[in-house]
């Protein structure tokens, strides 16, 4: 196939989130926990989150639709039906998602990968993420985030201490491991490699 027709294949056969609002609960038979992994990349923490907790029923939601095909391909072929993918922006699918409080964990391993200050529009963590996070988490319910970047994990915290409606795990905001059982591709590299990771942990109210 033709780069071409690879990327007409990515766009069209990527699965997208039902039309107009539409209920996060109906996505995934069952009635487990409720998790988002947000731009999961190439997957392995959907994967090793279904492992961990085979009752969850996890939305993964990326914006590339290739890396959206391809990973919705290996679920299809592991026959994993407790994790359902979305291809889209976050903050697109997220407005429109229903029902409020319906939540229990989300997770953004290593989001934003641009560092231009022409790029900022780009970052999927800002106040228009965060306020449809506190919308649809339920009280008690965790939202986990991780970077190797440690400016933009001090503006994550900061961020989050802004947000109505969430706190901190801790006064710093940091916490040492990651609490889901389920490493991302980059956290496993950047462990394997020995760099730092900062890891935050908010709970919503
Ligand atoms: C640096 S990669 C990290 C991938 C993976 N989470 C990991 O840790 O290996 C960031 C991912 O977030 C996705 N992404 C960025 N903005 C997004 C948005 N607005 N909605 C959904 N996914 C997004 C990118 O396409 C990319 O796959």
């Amino acid at each position: 196939m033709s780069d071409s027709d690879l990327r007409r294949l990515y766009r069209e056969e990527a699965p997208r989130a039902p039309e107009g609002r539409f209920s996060l609960e109906e996505l995934i038979e069952g009635s487990g926990p409720l998790e988002l992994d947000i731009g999961f990349g190439r997957g392995l923490s959907l994967f090793e989150r279904a492992s961990a907790s085979p009752q969850s029923r996890i939305v993964g939601i990326e914006v590339k639709t290739k890396l959206a095909y391809k990973v919705n391909e290996r679920l299809q072929k592991r026959d994993l039906r407790n994790v359902k993918i979305l291809c889209g922006d976050a903050r697109e699918i997220l407005k429109r998602s229903e029902p409020s409080g319906s939540v229990d964990r989300v997770a953004l391993h290593f989001p934003d990968p641009w560092w231009k200050k022409r790029h900022d529009k780009r970052r999927v963590i800002g106040e228009a993420l965060l306020t449809e996070l506190a919308r649809l988490m339920k009280p008690g319910a965790q939202l986990f985030i991780q970077t190797d970047v440690e400016h933009r994990a001090q503006q994550y915290a900061a961020q989050l201490r802004e947000t109505p409606g969430f706190t901190l795990a801790s006064a710093s905001g940091y916490i040492e491991d990651n609490p889901f059982d389920a490493r991302s591709n980059r956290e496993k590299r950047a462990v394997e490699d020995g760099l730092p990771v900062w890891r935050i942990l908010a709970t919503r109210d």
